[in-house]
């Protein structure tokens, strides 16, 4: 079968390895790609945004299954387009990507459904937030209702934050994204993630991850998309997922479908494990980037009979198997991210990294000029490593990451240093 892969970041380095690897997989195209999806398949340039057009390009290519990688094209409703052509799509409706696209969604179907989550008030009114603020006291947590990149969230530690957040949201600070705006509590846990490959009906659970989302060492300076993540979670026990799956994923897939908006795709909860137990912070409706570059190579299975399966409403027939290793990611990026990075930097040695045993490189904000590979985008490259323990995968993913010679490139030297922690402990 031909399969048409649609972003072009790290993630879709990934599912490009993973799929194009299966037996079922005759030709791959990647939309638009990176260079180092070029390496599993063939890239090609498609208005994303024009869905009419991905479909005649599925047509005359006979393209049987197409998998969308970001959330964007998701909440556009590229899967209902597609699929309203007769080509079969992995991910949710548009319908069912509100799980991401609209957190007072989320709120409001947790509090329908019983889901454990952060207690919350939903405001389109600035006054009625602020009286809400003064009521309540701090710490709160104030978010933009729609997608805002990553910067829709402030934590306020004060009541003066809280109603500074407020005036940035209400006076237009987001865009549209801050038009309405939910107030949670602030929980106090370990956060993690957790995965779950969903058919509309049935669950699978895939695997739990963390990542680090602040720009520098020790978990400080801006919040980016992730500077690293590390599968499994320690923190997360079998006894751990197997709650998350009864509490929060099975839940969330029967309310959606008895809305009558059954969820097909990757169900990613970032949770919140508080001392009452796993509470789920929010959802996304995709695979993580770069949480999907430690999950990959963990996984032993062929990944397309499960991205079909759950297609096609059979996932309960499916059955993966996991590695029981350990897989770390550090995330390279250029210098000025999550600013401005500045481009193009020559970038050399991702060869010689990717040659290092247990060692993948993943390709994300790059662009191959001539020979030479050079940096096009915030987060650039993923160096991936697998090991017995956060430990040994740390070790020999910074071994690789000293391979890559490349000045106007920085990472986090601390990947995984909570599990690295832990593990000393003992
Ligand atoms: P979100 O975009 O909703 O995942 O939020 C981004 C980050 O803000 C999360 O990863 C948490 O670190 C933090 N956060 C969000 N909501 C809460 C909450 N109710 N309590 C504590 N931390 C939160
Ligand atoms: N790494 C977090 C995300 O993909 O949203």
């Amino acid at each position: 079968m031909n399969i048409l892969l649609i972003g072009s970041g790290g993630r879709e380095h990934a599912l490009a390895w993973a799929i194009s690897a299966s037996p079922l997989c005759d030709k791959l195209f990647i939309a638009p790609g990176n260079p180092g999806t070029a390496q599993c398949g063939e890239n090609v340039v498609l208005d994303i945004a024009d869905h009419r057009a991905v479909a005649d390009f599925c047509k005359l290519m006979g393209v049987g299954l197409v998998v969308v990688g970001p959330e964007g094209p998701l909440v556009e409703g590229i899967v209902d387009d597609l699929e309203a052509a007769g080509i079969k799509s992995f991910g949710p409706s548009r319908a069912a990507a509100q799980l991401e696209g609209s957190k007072a969604f989320t709120k409001e179907l947790c509090a329908e459904f019983g889901i454990p989550t952060a207690a919350f008030a939903r405001f389109t009114d600035e006054a009625a937030a602020k009286a809400y603020v003064a009521k309540t006291g701090a710490p709160l947590v104030i978010k933009a209702d729609g997608l805002a990149a990553g910067k829709g969230v402030i934590m306020a530690e004060t009541i003066e934050q809280a109603n500074d957040a407020l005036a940035m949201m209400f006076s237009g600070g987001l865009g549209a994204a801050g038009a309405e705006v939910v107030i949670e509590e602030w929980m106090v846990g370990e956060e993690a993630s957790f995965f779950a490959l969903c058919d509309g009906t049935h669950a699978l659970p895939l695997a739990s991850a963390q990542d680090h989302k602040r720009a520098f060492d020790g978990d400080t300076g801006p919040n980016t998309g992730g500077m690293g993540a590390y599968s499994p979670a320690p923190v997360m026990t079998k006894a751990m997922e197997e709650q998350v799956m009864a509490e929060i994923v099975r839940p969330t897939l029967a309310g959606m479908n008895q809305r009558g908006t059954p969820f097909k795709g990757v169900l990613f909860a970032g949770l919140m494990i508080t001392a009452d137990g796993p509470k789920l912070i929010e959802y996304n409706t995709r695979f993580g980037d770069p949480e999907c570059e430690v999950l990959m190579p963990r996984l032993k299975s062929d990944l397309v009979p499960a991205l079909l399966a759950a297609r096609d409403g059979v996932l309960n027939a499916v059955d993966l198997r996991w590695s029981d290793e350990v897989a770390l990611t550090v995330v390279m990026a250029a210098k000025g991210y999550p600013g401005t990075p500045e481009k193009g930097s020559v970038i050399k040695g991702i060869d010689k990294a990717a040659a290092a045993k247990d060692v993948l490189v993943f390709h994300a904000g790059t662009q191959a000029n001539g020979e030479e590979i050079v940096a096009n985008g915030g987060r650039v490259l993923n160096v991936v490593a697998l090991g017995r323990s956060v430990s040994e995968a740390q070790a020999k993913a910074y071994a690789a990451v000293d391979l890559i010679d490349w000045p106007g490139g920085f990472c986090r030297r601390d990947i995984g240093w909570q599990a690295v922690k832990r593990e000393r402990e003992g």
